[in-house]
C-alpha cells in the first residue's frame, strides 16, 4: 500500500526539482510509510525512504512502516537527517512549510549548514491523499455506518429534560463502544436558540420542547474521519422549523444529485447556495457546503465560493448547506460522498425525514 503512495511522491519530488523531502506532519507521516506512532520523521529520496523515530517506537516502526529504513535518531533529529541527507548526496531538501514554527525553521537551518538547501513546499503529500484508493473508501464507509449507526441509537436516546452534554457524551460512547478510537471532532448538539450557532459544540443547556437539535459528529475509525449532521426537532415543530428544514433539505438534495467530476468547488458550492438565497435566506447561510476529509476532518478540496479545485473520482467531501436564524433556531443538513466517474456516490445513508421526538 504505501510502496504507490511512496512513488506517488516521488514523482512529485521530480516535479518540484528536489532531492528529498522531510515528512514532519503526523498525518502525512502515517499515509506515507503506515506509522502511528506520535513521534518521528520520514526522510524520502529518489532511492532511499527512511523513518527517523525514537527509543520507544523501534520495535513498532519496522513493523508498521515496512517500506521504511527505520533509524533511531540522534538526541536532536535533525542532526540525523543532515547525515542521512548529505550521504544521500541531498543538495535540496523540501519541507511542508505550513507545519513548522519559526524557530524550528531557523535551528533546521543552522544545523544543515550551507550544504542542504531547505526549500518551502505546500500541499505536497495532502495532493495525493484527495483521492483516495478502494481500502481508503472500504475504511472511510465503515467510520460513516458509526456515525449512521449512532444517530439511528441517539433517535431512542434523545428527550426533553437532557442536557446538550449528556447527549453527546451518550454519542460518543455509543462510537467509542462500536469501534471508534475516538470522535472525529468536538461533538457538537446545538438545541433551541443555540441550533442557530453553526459550530456549537455541546453545553450545558437543557433542552426543551418544541425547538430544533442539530447533532453534527463523526467517528474517527481506523485513521479516518466521517462527519454528520442531521437536526431533529424535539417536541412540536412550528411552521418556521418545517420551512426552514425543507429548504435546506432541497438544497442539500440537489447538491447531492447534482455533484459530479469536472465541476468547480465553487461550481458544486453555487447549487446549494443559489436554492437558499432563492428562497430570501442567502445571508443566513455563512459557510461553505462542503469540504474534503479523509485522514483530517479538514482536507481539500472545499466546496465554497472560493472552491478552484475540479472535483475529480475519488475525492471525499462533505456536502452540508445550512440555515442559522439567531434567536430562533437553525437547521444544516450534511452526509459524506465520494466523487465517482459519472457523479457521486452516498457513504453516510442516515434518513433526512424531519424527526420529531416527543
Ligand atoms: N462537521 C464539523 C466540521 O466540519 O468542522
Amino acid at each position: 500500500m504505501t510502496t504507490k503512495r511512496i512513488a506517488g511522491l516521488r514523482e512529485k519530488l521530480q516535479e518540484l526539482g528536489v532531492d528529498a523531502i522531510l515528512v514532519t506532519h503526523a498525518v502525512n507521516r502515517r499515509y506515507i510509510s503506515g506509522f502511528t506512532g506520535s513521534s518521528g520523521v520520514l526522510l524520502v529520496t529518489q532511492s532511499d525512504s527512511w523513518l527517523l523515530t525514537d527509543f520507544r517506537y523501534m520495535t513498532q516502526a519496522p513493523q508498521q512502516a515496512v517500506d521504511f529504513t527505520v533509524v533511531e535518531h540522534a538526541a536532536r533529529w535533525i542532526d540525523t537527517v543532515k547525515e542521512l541527507a548529505a550521504s544521500a548526496g541531498v543538495k535540496k531538501l523540501a519541507f511542508e512549510q505550513e507545519q513548522v514554527v519559526f524557530s524550528e525553521y531557523t535551528a533546521w537551518t543552522a544545523a544543515l549548514g550551507d550544504g542542504i538547501q531547505l526549500v518551502p513546499v505546500s500541499s505536497v503529500i495532502e495532493g495525493l491523499r484527495m483521492f483516495k484508493d478502494e481500502a481508503e473508501l472500504a475504511i472511510m464507509r465503515d467510520a460513516c455506518k458509526l456515525a449512521d449507526d449512532t444517530f439511528q441509537h441517539m433517535l431512542g436516546f434523545i428527550k426533553p429534560g437532557l442536557r446538550e452534554r449528556e447527549v453527546a457524551l451518550e454519542m460518543e460512547i455509543f462510537m467509542r463502544s462500536k469501534g471508534a478510537a475516538s470522535s472525529s471532532f468536538d461533538t457538537i448538539v446545538a438545541s433551541g436558540e443555540r441550533s442557530a450557532l453553526p459550530h456549537g459544540v455541546a453545553s450545558e443547556r437543557v433542552i426543551g420542547n418544541n425547538e430544533y437539535v442539530k447533532l453534527d459528529f463523526g467517528a474517527y475509525y481506523n485513521g479516518y474521519c466521517s462527519d454528520l449532521t442531521r437536526t431533529i426537532v424535539v417536541g412540536q415543530p412550528t411552521d418556521r422549523h418545517r420551512e426552514i428544514y425543507e429548504i435546506v433539505l432541497e438544497a442539500q438534495l440537489a447538491a447531492i444529485a447534482a455533484i459530479k467530476p469536472g465541476m468547480t468547488g465553487k461550481e458544486a458550492d453555487a447549487i446549494a447556495r443559489d436554492i437558499i438565497t432563492r428562497h430570501g435566506y442567502g445571508d443566513r447561510f455563512g459557510h461553505g457546503t462542503g469540504h474534503g476529509l479523509g485522514m483530517e476532518i479538514h482536507e481539500a478540496p472545499r466546496l465554497s465560493v472560493t472552491g478552484t479545485t475540479v472535483l475529480e473520482p475519488g475525492m471525499t467531501v462533505t456536502v452540508e448547506p445550512g440555515i442559522y436564524i439567531p434567536g430562533f433556531g437553525g437547521v444544516r443538513i450534511e452526509d459524506d460522498i465520494v466523487i465517482t466517474a459519472s457523479g457521486n456516490s452516498l457513504l453516510t445513508s442516515s434518513p433526512k425525514t424531519l424527526f420529531i421526538l416527543e
